[in-house]
């Protein structure tokens, strides 16, 4: 079920995410990402892109909040927000790994003033997902 978040809550996780890009490692790129997830314990995780001079070695911003979240015990999120220069779009790989915990969670995409253009959940973003549901039980 999709938790309505305040305007006040919306905010302060964009803020978050905001902070967290100024410590993103994109010397190739040179696209800073930010990342703010929100757990349902009400604890923050924030993440930034992490590049590699062996490219496809480079981990996203969403990802690195989420890994951070999933490695201290957290599985339930309420609302992610993803904020860079342009307000760009979580890519595939970010919204697989955002499936893996619900469909239901919240994206909140901003750019770098804090301003929001657009939020749905991860089923809006990744419509007939795959999740652990597709997978036979043991
Ligand atoms: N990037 C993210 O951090 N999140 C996304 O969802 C899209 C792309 C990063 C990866 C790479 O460091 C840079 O943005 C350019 O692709």
């Amino acid at each position: 079920m999709t938790v309505e978040l305040s305007a006040e809550d919306k905010e302060r996780l964009v803020q978050a995410a905001c902070l967290a890009r100024k410590w993103s490692y994109s010397p190739y790129s040179h696209y800073p990402v930010g990342a703010a997830l929100l757990t349902r314990s009400g604890k923050v995780y924030d993440g930034t892109n992490i590049e590699n001079a062996s490219f496809p070695l480079s981990n996203c911003a969403e990802r690195t909040a989420i890994f951070k979240a999933v490695s201290e015990g957290e599985h339930e999120f309420t609302a992610i927000a993803v904020v860079t220069a342009n307000a760009g779009s979580p890519c595939g790989a970010c919204r697989q790994v955002m499936a893996e915990f619900g469909l239901d969670m919240l994206v909140l995409i901003a750019d770098a003033d804090g301003k929001i253009h657009r939020e749905m959940t991860v089923a809006g973003l990744l419509p007939g997902a795959f999740t652990p549901a597709d997978l036979p039980r043991p």
